[in-house]
């Protein structure tokens, strides 16, 4: 499956080059994305928030759309790294506001590709939270 809406024409976000760590809230669990593995799954651009998620397992980040930017169930807030996360894009905007309790510090996590210059915290809303566990995508 492609990590990206095909009828949208932007640009994949490049991917970190170095090593970082996602911390995922509210459970606290810490997980260290390695740049020579991804992508870790096949939903979100590689190296988003969505793929580390799958990387870390068990997470809970919902994408009802397979991480084409065509929902907004992969909301997350992010507490710190935002920085260091690639812009925003305008489809990325408006599905956002889409989804419910949005922030400044709200993203797409399929759409938010941090570049490891720094380390990332994110809130998974848990009106979000999918505690299905998947395996192998
Ligand atoms: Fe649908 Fe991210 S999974 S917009």
């Amino acid at each position: 499956m492609s990590a990206q809406n095909p009828y949208l024409e932007a640009e994949a976000p490049k991917p970190p080059a170095r090593r970082y760590r996602v911390t995922f809230l509210p459970e606290g669990r810490t997980f260290e994305v390695d740049p020579g593995q991804l992508p870790y799954g096949r939903v979100g651009h590689p190296g988003s928030l969505l793929d580390v998620s799958n990387g870390a397992g068990e997470t809970g980040i919902d994408h009802a759309c397979g991480g084409m930017c065509a929902c907004s169930t992969c909301h997350v807030i992010v507490r710190e790294g935002l920085s260091s996360c690639n812009e925003m894009t305008e489809p990325e905007a408006d599905m956002l506001d889409n989804a419910p309790g949005v922030t400044s510090h709200s993203r797409l996590a399929c759409q938010t590709v941090p570049d490891g210059s720094c380390d990332v915290v994110i809130d998974v809303p848990d009106w979000n939270r999918n505690f299905v566990r998947e395996e192998g995508n």
